[in-house]
């Protein structure tokens, strides 16, 4: 057995938030990294098989059968953390998708321009299997198996690079606005809006199932959640409405609770028209004004933007 489990305490493994590979990969600014697998502890791998060994069940029930066709498409190794190099070797044939090693936070302009280059950002931690159910960072498990099965499907990934252009094109436009404060203010505004609609469709997204009136997830924070996907699909707490562009980019919402309020797309097709009139909006200006409220952008994310402008 190759792995290493250090003692306890010491940074074990690659358990999220305790991996000295990590720490050492953001001190030197090492963003886009390998995934060194050897590291992966006993325990780590050991995270990895409750987690998807509890989801199994969950994800046949609720997920939606694109979801599930890409899981069976990565042929994901219950038992094992995945090495990225085996998850894209079936994924890239189908869609150019790639999943890409990173060290931690991406700033969302370099996040959104790797999607553009169908290139998917991977956290390759693993939360501590102890808290199994709450991790406020991303780990390899909500990464994979959540988001991931979703990339083998053509539109969903043509969706994904559709922001990147988004983005792109965002980011040159608003350059070209002189007054640097009204360039901050709407720049801001563009970020919201992406990020909002990012957030009620890839993350929290639900579509139409095949019987009028049910529902299936295909946001990766929902399928990677063994409480929340019940909830999503089953409570009556939850309101779950057509998808509307005018009020996605204008709604918050908050990250540290189940979602009160999901939008509901038809299909992947769907949603791809929808990125579309994004992107048309963004050039008409009507991302530039949107709600107050959060997500709050961050100095990191708006600087990645502003920068990306000023230098195209
Ligand atoms: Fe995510």
């Amino acid at each position: 057995m190759t792995t290493t489990s250090a003692p306890a305490g010491i940074a074990a493994g690659l358990t999220t938030t305790r991996a000295a590979f990590i720490e050492d990969a953001r001190e030197h600014g090492r963003l886009y990294i390998d995934q060194p697998y050897d590291l992966y502890s006993a325990e780590n791998h050991d995270a990895w098989h409750r987690l998807y060994g509890r989801m199994h069940d969950r994800w046949q029930r609720y997920a939606n059968a694109r979801f599930l066709e890409g899981l069976a498409t990565l042929q994901l190794d219950p038992d094992r953390v995945p090495r990225l190099e085996d998850v894209n070797k079936f994924m890239a044939p189908l869609t150019g998708f790639r999943a890409k090693a990173v060290s931690g936070y991406v700033p969302a302009y370099l996040f959104f321009d790797c999607l553009r280059q169908r290139e998917f950002p991977t956290t390759i931690t693993i939360r501590d299997g102890e808290v199994l159910d709450y991790l406020p960072e991303p780990d390899i498990f909500h990464d994979i198996a959540g988001h991931v099965p979703m990339h083998t499907d053509l539109a969903f990934a043509d969706t994904l690079v559709a922001f990147g252009e988004c983005a792109r094109e965002a980011a040159v436009r608003i350059a070209a606005i002189d007054d640097e404060h009204e360039r901050v203010r709407r720049m801001t505004s563009v970020i919201k809006a992406m990020a909002r609609f990012f957030w009620f469709t890839i993350e929290f997204g639900l579509m139409k199932g095949d019987d009028p009136d049910t529902f299936k997830a295909y946001g990766s924070g929902l399928l990677s959640s063994y409480g929340e996907l019940e909830h999503c699909i089953t409570s009556p707490e939850v309101q779950r409405v057509p998808f509307q562009l005018e009020w996605v980019i204008n709604q918050s919402f908050e990250i540290d609770r189940y979602q009160p309020l999901l939008f509901v797309v038809d299909s992947f097709d769907h949603l791809f028209v929808e990125v579309g009139r994004l992107v048309e909006w963004m050039h008409a200006g009507r991302l530039d004004n949107v709600a107050a409220g959060e997500p709050a952008i961050g100095e990191a994310d708006l600087a990645s933007f502003l920068e990306a402008g000023r230098a195209a």
